[in-house]
């Protein structure tokens, strides 16, 4: 399928089957992540893959993964992430999303659902998977077999503000 194809397929699952997702889907998906660019290619980033239901269950204490059977907490490294000299901005949550995405796109391609998620406890999270300090928990990416009706691929010309507000060239 054709990447913009793709990307309108996408839409957030927020009700899964108990489906477990297949090893070599996963590792697809892990791949898609592990290709990810970050800047200056510090890779500050380190993903903690969930499916046992002990695991799950940790993250249910500061999330909730709508019966997802499967989680990918992705977490920043403070200590390697790139620093723009001129003011100091880190680019840690850059790198951790634009990981989640490609996992996210992935995911979609294989014919699986997904959620991301920020609505979470992060100091929740940091204490049930005994992350060090230099580790942040940034993105949560929910994954599994859709329970839901898809939605319509056509949907963004409502969903989303028109190209004319999102974009403008130069001086406009
Ligand atoms: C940075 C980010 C954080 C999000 N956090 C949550 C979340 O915590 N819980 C949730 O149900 N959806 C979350 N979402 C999903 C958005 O609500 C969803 O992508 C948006 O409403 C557009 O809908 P669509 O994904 O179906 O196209 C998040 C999405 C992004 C990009």
């Amino acid at each position: 399928m054709d990447f913009i194809n793709i990307a309108k397929q996408r839409f957030s699952v927020r009700s899964y089957t108990d489906q477990t997702v297949e090893k070599e889907k996963l590792d697809k998906i892990l791949e898609a992540a592990h290709v990810a660019p970050t800047a200056a290619n510090l890779q500050p980033v380190h993903l903690i893959v969930v499916q046992s239901e002990e695991g799950l269950a940790k993250i249910g204490q500061g999330a909730n993964l709508y019966g997802a059977p499967l989680a990918i907490i992705v977490c920043a490294d403070h200590e390697k992430a790139w620093v723009r000299p001129f003011d100091k901005k880190q680019t840690g949550d850059i790198d951790t999303s634009i990981l989640t995405d490609h996992m996210m796109l992935q995911a979609t391609e294989l014919g699986l659902g997904s959620v991301w998620i920020c609505y979470f406890k992060p100091d929740v999270i940091s204490r049930e998977f005994g992350l060090p300090d230099n580790l942040e928990p940034v993105n949560i990416l929910a994954v599994g077999y859709s329970d839901e009706e898809a939605a319509d691929p056509k949907r963004h010309s409502k969903m989303r503000i028109p190209v004319s507000q999102l974009v403008s060239y130069e001086n406009l």
